[in-house]
């Protein structure tokens, strides 16, 4: 078989750059692969709505027609939302497809069980555009570190709060203000309240200790403080005072012992993470080994979200072609005995 058919599961900023960028570079992923993808069926919420993508006649609002078609290969989830989509991802694994989720909240929470059902169907799940947005950060935790001992993480994992940041010190722009820019632009979530109120940077941090430091890290061992009380007057005080306000997750493990944080932080004008502006991410990983390492790129949007997903689309589909399943993102939960953080 020289096609690996994708049902996609949303069809708003990320799912539309999915379908871009698979259009774009379909003769390179080809190359690469061996094998065309094409994307067979596309699951929205209103079928009629007008698209900036032209795919009318792939468009459903039944699930099923991708749950339940033996056609369709690998489902990638980019619709959002925890309930739901665990059924339908879950659904999918039990047909025997491979999985590519963007989905942090749905990681964070229920990412065990997800991989165990797909460790027992031998199927892939892969979500490396769930933290972090464009920087293959996951992949790095745990293909590119996976000889060293991970101490520390620290990291802005949050576009849009880093984005509102930015813009009230730069602009002068009120809160609401660069908010709604931030929603404009595509960076937000649905709810843009698990931006601002961290529990979207906690979720990603979840996901990192989990990978960085091979636990089982719950979402309700971290620690969040979201931004919501920062005004523009703090914002432009801290930076006549050589500092910015920036959100920080910090993951640090001691002894066994694993805290995990995130907070408005005072960083000094000087402090490498500082001069992380607008939808800019970055992550400083330290290794017992390797030291001080830090990754950055765009941490949200349409195409650098769009090529997360798509790296993994391709890992999934040399896998299939090798008869293989796995990469580093499914193998802390397989492998350790998820343990409790402070075990
Ligand atoms: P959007 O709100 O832009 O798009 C959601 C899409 O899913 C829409 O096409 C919508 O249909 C469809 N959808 C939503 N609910 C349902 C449902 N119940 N049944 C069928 N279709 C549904 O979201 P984003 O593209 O911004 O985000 C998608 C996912 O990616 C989320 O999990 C998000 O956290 C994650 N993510 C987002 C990033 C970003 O930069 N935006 C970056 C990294 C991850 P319709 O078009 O008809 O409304
Ligand atoms: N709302 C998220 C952010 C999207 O702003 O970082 C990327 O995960």
């Amino acid at each position: 078989k020289d096609v690996v058919r994708v049902g996609l599961m949303g069809l708003g900023t990320v799912g539309s750059g999915v379908v871009r960028l698979v259009e774009d570079h379909r003769d390179d992923l080809e190359k690469q692969t061996g094998q065309r993808i094409e994307i067979t069926k596309v699951l929205v919420q209103d079928a009629s709505k007008e698209r900036s993508v032209q795919l009318q006649e792939l468009l459903t609002d039944d699930p099923a027609q991708i749950l339940e078609n033996d056609e369709i290969d690998v489902v990638v989830e980019v619709m959002g939302g925890i309930d739901l989509t665990r059924e339908y991802i879950l659904r999918a694994l039990e047909r025997g497809k491979d999985v590519i989720t963007a989905n942090k909240d749905l990681i964070a929470l229920h990412g065990g069980e997800i991989l165990s059902v797909a460790a027992e169907k031998q199927c892939d799940v892969f979500y490396e555009a769930s933290v972090a947005g464009g920087i293959p950060i996951l992949r790095a935790l745990v293909e590119g570190f996976s000889s060293d001992r991970i101490t520390k993480m620290v990291g802005i994992v949050n576009g849009t709060t880093n984005y509102i940041l930015t813009e009230m010190e730069r602009e002068g722009a009120l809160f609401e203000e660069a908010l709604s820019q931030a929603q404009d632009l595509g960076y937000a979530e649905a709810d843009p309240t698990s931006d601002v109120d961290g529990l979207d940077a906690a979720r990603k941090m979840a996901i990192l200790a989990t990978l960085g430091f091979h636990i089982d890290m719950p979402l309700s061992g971290v620690a969040v403080k979201g931004i919501a009380d920062v005004t523009q007057e703090d914002v432009s005080f801290a930076h006549q005072l050589g500092y910015r306000i920036k959100l920080v997750g910090i993951a640090q493990r001691d002894n066994g012992k694993v805290e995990v944080s995130v907070q408005p932080v005072l960083l000094p004008l000087s402090h490498p993470l500082s001069s992380v502006d607008g939808v800019f991410n970055a992550v400083t990983v330290y290794g017992e080994a390797v030291g001080e390492t830090m990754f950055y790129g765009p941490g949200a949007g349409a195409m650098p979200t769009a090529t997360a997903v798509v790296s993994d689309l391709v890992t999934v589909v040399k896998n299939r072609r090798l008869g293989v399943n796995g990469r580093g993102t499914v193998a802390p939960y397989q492998e350790c005995n998820l343990k409790s953080p402070g075990e």
